[in-house]
């Protein structure tokens, strides 16, 4: 079945992007795709296509608005319970993204990188993250994170099994394992703790993302489905974010 999803990109220029305090890193769960195409008596496939055209709207919003950090959660650990037909189609997707969007990802200096266990993910998938990764590593705009197979709780209990054997083998002592250290064992390793995360499609939950990091960060749901978030939203969720007052557990 082929999916349209390019011409519902509008031009970026009529909206009023905010400059100020923008996060630095905003994490968002992509949630609702099965129930937009449900609705329209689609295949969940349908929605998860469109929601592809999400991602581009919302990459290309976050580059305009200069964000430095965006990871989205793609495909979860836990993911895996679904259909076989619909895993294969999701994990088809970052390769059909990547074909068509690449060089002008290339163009924007976006740097993709990825986060999660890809040696579990079909070929196809691996090959053309790790493709895009390499031809993008030197650019230096927005780095975007994609969560493949990624869950919260498996990279946890890795870094924790790393950090053993570090002790074992005496790389680490005791004494000096802190946040920060801890931290450095996560794949998200090197990068500042997601300023906003934001879910879409009315669940508020976390799905297993990201959970160490997330620990101070400000949330912002809505029930706006995923493939119908555009940039309207997005800004939304940014001005909101301005008003937060963020104490990280002071006064
Ligand atoms: C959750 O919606 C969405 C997913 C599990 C897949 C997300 C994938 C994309 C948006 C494509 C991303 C592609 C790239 C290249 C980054 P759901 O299926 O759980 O929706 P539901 O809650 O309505 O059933």
């Amino acid at each position: 079945m082929k999916i349209p999803f390019l011409n519902h990109i509008h031009s970026l220029e009529s909206f009023q992007y905010p400059e100020e305090n923008i996060p630095h890193h905003i994490a968002i769960i992509m949630d609702g795709n099965g129930r937009w195409a449900e609705k329209r008596g689609m295949p969940r496939a349908a929605g998860h296509k469109e929601g592809v055209s999400t991602v581009v709207k919302i990459v290309k919003a976050a580059v305009k608005c200069k964000v430095k950090v965006l990871t989205l959660y793609t495909f979860s650990t836990e993911n895996w319970k679904r259909p076989k037909p619909e895993i294969d189609f999701i994990l088809r997707l970052p390769k059909e993204f990547l074909t068509i969007y690449l060089p002008e990802l290339i163009s924007n200096n976006v740097r993709i990188e990825a986060i999660g266990n890809m040696d579990m993910l079909p070929a196809y998938t691996r090959e053309a993250v790790q493709y895009a990764i390499n031809r993008t590593r030197e650019n230096n705009g927005l780095q975007l994170n994609i969560a493949l197979n990624y869950g919260s709780r498996h990279e946890i209990l890795n870094a924790m099994k790393q950090m053993f054997l570090d002790i074992n083998n005496a790389k680490l002592s005791l004494e000096d394992l802190d946040d920060q250290v801890f931290s450095g064992y996560l794949n998200t390793a090197g990068l500042k703790d997601p300023d906003l995360l934001i879910r879409t499609g009315g669940e508020k939950r976390l799905s297993n993302f990201l959970l160490w990091q997330l620990a101070y960060t400000e949330f912002w749901f809505t029930d706006v489905l995923w493939p119908d978030f555009s940039e309207k939203e997005f800004i939304q969720a940014l001005e909101e974010y301005q008003t937060r007052k963020r104490r990280y557990g002071g006064i």
